[in-house]
C-alpha cells in the first residue's frame, strides 16, 4: 500500500449520503484488509455493487495439475531436493490467466502470456497479485482507474480489486506472476512513523505509478471471474462494474519499474536481503539491477556458495549476464531448495575477481515454505541444470 489517494466524487465524511446531480443516491463500497484494521479504500458506485449473481458451478483447477486435490487420486506432490531450472520461454502463450509453476501454502509462482485483451473482468479474492513484466506492455483497467505498464515493471493488483487486462501492441507478452495469500507490499522498515517512505529507503513515492481515474465507464462487459486459489466462480452483473464515480483510500493497483530500485553497494558482497524490494506473507522479493560491484581490493564480487536452510530460493532472470550462472537466459526461473548447497557455476567464482560492475537484472524470491513444482513446470525443465555445478 502506498499513500492515500482520492479521486472524483465523495462525501465530506465516511458513510454519509452522496447524491448525483439528478438526485439519485450513490452506493458506498468499502474494500478493507485485516478485517477492518488494515488499509482500505472506499468507492462510490452508480449502482449497488453487490448486485451480481453466480453463474454455473465453480471450476476447480488444482495447482499441480494432477487432479489430486479434486478427487484424492493422482501422484503425491514432488518434494524438491534438487536444484532446478525452468525455461518459461518454452511455455506456449495461453489465455485464462497465469500458468502455475511452483507453489506452497503462502504463494503461487506462475507465468502469464496473454495474446489478447481479457473479455471478462477478474477479481482475485484470496491473493494479492504481483506481476513482473518481462516483455510487452498494456493497461490494467480497474474500477479504480487505468494503470499503464511496460516491460521492466512490477505491477501490483491488490486482492479484491476487479480488473481487466488490455494488451498493447504486437510484442509477445510474458509476465512472471506471483500470488501472495498473505498480501504483498512495502517493508515496514522502509517507512517513517507517519507512513511516508523514509529518506534511506531504496525508492521514494515518486518511483511508483498509480491509477488514472477518469470516472465511470461502460465497456459493455458484465461478467467477472472471482478466483480463490484453485477455485473460480463466474458472476454476472446487471450493470457495468466500472461504475465508480469517486474513491478515497490506500488500496489500489500500482506499478514500479525495477530500474527505479536504488541498489546498495558495499566493500564486500552484500547478501540478497540488502536488495529486498517488497515483503509478502511467506516471502521476500528482491531486485537485482545494474550497479557497481564490491570495492574492497580483495573482494570476491561473485555470490559466495551457501546453504540456506530455512528458505527456498527462486531467481527469475531478466537481462544481462548473471555473474554466478551459466546456461540461464532471459525468462529462466531457477529453484534452489533449502538445505542443498548452491553457488556459482564452475569458473564463475574465480572469474569474478577484479570485476567492477554488473549489468544484471533479475527478480529473486526467498520463500519460507517449501515450493512444489506443477506439471507445467516439469514440462519446461532444463534437465541438465542439477548436473551443471560439477566442474
Ligand atoms: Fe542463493
Amino acid at each position: 500500500m502506498l499513500e492515500r489517494l482520492a479521486f472524483g466524487e465523495f462525501p465530506p465524511k465516511h458513510h454519509l449520503a452522496l447524491h448525483a446531480a439528478s438526485g439519485s443516491l450513490r452506493y458506498e463500497s468499502c474494500l478493507t484488509r485485516q478485517g477492518f484494521e488494515g488499509a482500505y479504500t472506499i468507492a462510490y458506485h452508480e449502482h449497488r455493487p453487490q448486485a451480481l449473481e453466480a453463474l454455473g458451478d465453480p471450476v476447480f483447477l488444482p495447482l499441480d495439475g494432477s487432479g489430486a486435490q479434486a478427487d484424492g487420486a493422482g501422484p503425491p506432490p514432488r518434494l524438491e531436493l534438487s536444484r532446478r531450472h525452468y525455461r518459461t520461454d518454452y511455455l506456449a502463450a495461453a489465455e485464462g490467466g497465469a500458468v502455475p509453476l511452483l507453489y506452497n501454502a503462502d504463494l503461487v509462482v506462475g507465468c502469464r502470456q496473454p495474446t489478447h485483451d481479457d473479455t471478462t473482468y477478474h477479481l482475485n479474492a484470496e491473493a494479492d497479485e504481483l506481476w513482473f513484466v518481462l516483455s510487452g506492455r498494456g493497461t490494467l483497467r480497474s474500477a479504480l482507474g487505468d494503470l499503464d505498464f511496460a516491460d521492466g515493471d512490477y505491477v501490483c493488483v491488490p486482492k479484491g480489486v476487479l480488473y481487466r487486462l488490455i494488451v498493447d501492441g504486437t510484442e509477445p507478452q510474458r509476465y512472471l506472476s506471483l500470488e501472495f495469500y498473505g498480501g504483498v507490499g512495502i517493508p515496514a522498515a522502509f517507512r517513517n512513523p507517519v507512513g511516508q517512505l523514509r529518506m534511506d529507503a531504496p525508492y521514494s513515492h515518486r518511483d511508483f505509478r498509480r491509477t488514472r481515474f477518469a470516472g465511470p465507464q461502460d465497456e459493455g462487459l458484465r461478467e467477472v471471474w472471482v478466483k480463490a486459489g484453485p477455485v473460480r466462480q463466474r458472476f454476472v452483473y446487471g450493470h457495468s462494474p466500472l461504475d465508480v464515480v469517486g474513491w478515497d483510500g490506500s488500496v489500489y493497483p500500482w506499478a514500479f519499474p525495477i530500474r527505479n530500485f536504488q541498489p546498495r553497494v558495499s566493500s564486500v558482497h552484500l547478501p540478497p536481503t540488502w536488495h529486498g524490494t517488497f515483503e509478502a506473507g511467506g516471502a521476500l522479493i528482491c531486485s537485482f539491477v545494474p550497479r557497481p560491484l564490491d570495492f574492497h581490493p580483495d573482494a570476491v564480487p561473485c555470490p559466495y556458495p551457501h546453504i540456506s536452510v530455512d528458505m527456498d530460493e527462486l531467481i527469475f532472470y531478466v537481462e544481462g549476464e548473471f555473474s554466478s550462472r551459466l546456461g540461464v537466459s532471459r525468462g529462466s526461473l531457477t529453484h534452489h531448495p533449502r538445505g542443498v548447497p548452491h553457488g556459482p557455476h564452475p569458473g564463475r567464482y574465480e572469474g569474478s575477481l577484479g570485476a567492477r560492475r554488473t549489468e544484471e537484472v533479475a527478480v529473486m524470491l526467498d520463500c519460507k515454505a517449501r515450493l512444489l513444482p506443477t506439471r507445467s513446470a516439469l514440462a519446461i525443465e532444463d534437465g541438465s541444470y542439477e548436473g551443471s555445478f560439477r566442474g
